[in-house]
């Protein structure tokens, strides 16, 4: 089982980068604010795949988000973690291949993707270090 490492320093509130875990692209995001109260607005029980933003984050590192970079249709790389990228009609993720709509927490908006982007196993090692695996 292989891990890995990330050094998260660089990437601003409001960007996006993709990384890669076990050969499978990963997006680790750092939510502003207001990205993050966008997603706490959200009646939960009306989602498709119910989940809070809070769910799937860690505890005191709420404002990062991440998770597999890859569509839960039929797993294409959604698109929004680069610059300049669609973010879709939620300012999550946005999957080409057939329109999936990710909002801010990853979940699922609007498409044909049965599931929210999967959050992988992971942990901080320090306020800016995160172990994927
Ligand atoms: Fe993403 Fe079909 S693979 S919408």
């Amino acid at each position: 089982e292989s891990t890995t490492e990330l050094d998260l320093s660089a990437i601003q509130p409001g960007q996006a980068i993709k990384a890669v875990f076990r050969k499978q692209p990963v997006f680790v995001r750092n939510l502003t604010p207001q990205e993050i109260a966008t997603a706490n607005e959200v009646a939960v029980d009306s989602l498709r795949d119910p989940e809070t933003l809070t769910e799937r984050t860690k505890e005191g590192h709420g404002n990062w988000l991440i998770t597999m970079g890859v569509c839960t249709h039929l797993g294409c790389v959604p698109l929004g973690a680069g610059e300049g990228e669609n973010k879709g009609e939620f300012g999550g993720y946005f999957c080409p291949c057939h329109g999936s709509h990710y909002d801010t927490a990853g979940r699922i908006r609007k498409g044909p993707a049965p599931a929210n982007l999967v959050v992988p196993e992971y942990e901080f090692t320090s306020d800016t270090t995160v172990v994927i695996g």
